[in-house]
């Protein structure tokens, strides 16, 4: 497990108000790569890479599905809820397959993060890393250096 110690402090990551027009922000925080993003008035944070195969969530569109805001990694699609990391998909019931198909949760898999707004600048806090989410894997060292190999 990698070591947490100090990764509890927030990071500035940006002005409010260039992130309220951008809409997205990349930042490394504690040497995580997190994207913030600011929909509805409200901002999100989680891991930047997709919890499936490091896809480029920053570059995901957001859409509501069941009620719940989530990114859509542009990659293969998946969907992810903004707030807790959620990954959805739609399921159908073999005992009835000619049921319309559900959306349902596979749990958490995309690490989210904490953001506050302190005098026009915003922060973000690492969640608790002392318990694995899918989407650690993309920011492994191990996976870095997959990608220097590629
Ligand atoms: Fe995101 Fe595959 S990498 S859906």
């Amino acid at each position: 497990m990698a070591s947490t110690a100090g990764v509890e402090s927030s990071v500035f990551v940006g002005k409010e108000d260039d992130i309220i027009q951008s809409k997205r922000k990349t930042a490394v925080v504690h040497g995580r790569h997190v994207v913030v993003i600011y929909h509805e008035g409200q901002f999100y944070a989680m891991d930047m890479h997709c919890y499936h195969a490091g896809g480029p969530l920053h570059l995901g569109d957001i859409e509501e599905i069941n009620g719940k805001l989530c990114i859509v990694c542009p990659w293969h699609k998946y969907k992810i809820t903004l707030a807790e990391g959620e990954g959805l998909y739609q399921g159908i019931n073999p005992q009835a397959p000619k049921s319309s198909a559900k959306w349902c949760s596979k749990g958490v898999k995309q690490r989210t993060h904490c953001v506050h707004v302190r005098n026009g600048d915003v922060y973000v806090t690492l969640s608790d890393l002392s318990a694995g989410i899918d989407s650690d894997y993309y920011q492994s060292e191990e996976y870095r250096q997959t990608l220097k190999k590629a």
